[in-house]
């Protein structure tokens, strides 16, 4: 199996399964629990039906969207996600690129393991950095600063890790960060030459907007339950958004609220958008899906802020669903990041056009020219 067989989500998964050492595809691809809240994300757009409109004169559609004052080309980002460099040596290089080239953002999270700087000097796309907040407010001020100076266009506030999820898939595959050399993970890396041969000949792992503060993460092993656990500031409160808003002083939102009370709460911080999103099922299981959440919150502040549909996203037509209902735009982590194990830069770009694709497809087939003629009248609920 290799890139040309990968027509979808499975297909990419299916050949990032094939090539990553097992705790870090298990790293991916696992959440929280059971399970139930990851599995629902996608199942929840299954719940509602299209019903298309006819004789729309579809021959040049336009499916871009303003998020956050820029314009994407497409509805649909990469989320951003952390430890990328495991995934694939060019790591967020090759996300980055992949997005650019397709018009649309590209998130860079504070566990990155290529700098802000690097980024913002390599991509003129908008560009997303997400904020973890820390017990170290050395760390917090210094990572604020960092992705202000690198011209990035939004700060998004992590607030769905306030503690480590449980995820027991990473208990059973002992994975951290940095991935910790024992007999059964050395054994998973002889099994995949490759990837190990990609990993230890390029430049050493480090996550280089924490490593200037603390170690864990870069050079003390942690799985990412604990990072959250030990790290992260569990007192962080409304103030504390406030506070940071204010000091960022431009697009700022906050990722993984799912309610309304909470969305309503976030435009009174000085909030420009909200990603609603149970961060991909790996935090609270049992938590509701994205898409089933998003019709309450759109109603509540959807004519204030941008709200972003997050999770679940593993086709064209979740897409448009989700626009249907009044998201701005939609994002995701697993979208790209199979891809980007299965082939690097070209797997991501492959999977960006089968979205693009797939949407442009779908918003034909429903007769639309445009992401604004999308609405609920578009859709039942079974
Ligand atoms: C995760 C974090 C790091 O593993 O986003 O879910």
């Amino acid at each position: 199996m290799n890139l040309s067989d990968c027509h979808n989500f499975q297909n990419f998964r299916e050949l990032a399964r094939r090539r990553l050492p097992r705790p870090i595809f298990h790293y991916i691809d696992g959440a929280a629990d059971d399970e139930v809240t990851y599995r629902r994300n996608t199942q929840s757009f299954e719940q509602v039906d299209l019903v298309p409109n006819v004789l729309g004169g579809v021959a040049d559609i336009d499916m871009s969207v303003t998020v956050f004052g820029r314009k994407l080309a497409m509805p649909l980002y990469c989320a951003p996600t952390a430890l990328q460099r495991l995934f694939h040596h060019d790591g967020e290089r090759a996300v980055a690129r992949a997005a650019q080239k397709f018009g649309t953002m590209f998130g860079v999270s504070s566990l990155g393991t290529v700098s802000v700087e690097e980024i913002g000097s390599m991509i003129d796309t908008p560009k997303m950095f997400q904020f973890y907040f820390h017990k170290d407010r050395g760390l917090n001020d210094s990572m604020l600063e960092r992705a202000r100076s690198a011209n990035f266009d939004v700060l998004a506030l992590t607030v769905d890790t306030i503690t480590g999820g449980n995820r027991e898939r990473d208990k059973r595959t002992g994975f951290t960060s940095p991935p910790r050399l024992t007999p059964s993970s050395l054994l998973s890396f002889a099994l995949h030459p490759r990837w190990a041969l990609n990993y230890f000949t390029h430049p050493k792992f480090d996550l280089p907007h924490l490593s200037t503060h603390v170690r864990e993460g870069s050079n003390v092993a942690m799985s990412i339950g604990d990072y959250f656990a030990k790290m992260l500031d569990q007192s962080m409160n409304w103030k504390d958004a406030e506070k940071l808003s204010a000091q960022w002083n431009g697009h700022f939102a906050l990722k993984g609220v799912m309610s309304a009370a909470d969305a309503r709460r976030a435009v009174d911080i000085g909030c420009t958008g909200i990603m609603v999103s149970n961060h991909g099922g790996r935090q609270l299981d049992g938590s509701r899906a994205p898409f089933d959440q998003l019709a309450e919150i759109v109603d509540a502040v959807g004519d204030k802020i941008d709200v972003i549909c997050e999770g679940g996203i593993q086709r064209g037509t979740h897409v448009v669903k989700a626009l249907s209902l009044g998201a701005k735009a939609c994002s995701g982590g697993r979208m790209y990041l199979y891809a980007l194990a299965a082939a690097g830069q070209p797997g991501v770009e492959r999977a960006l056009e089968q979205y693009r694709s797939e949407i442009e497809r779908a918003m034909k087939l429903m007769g639309v020219n445009s992401v604004s003629e999308l609405n609920r009248g578009n859709l039942r609920f079974r």
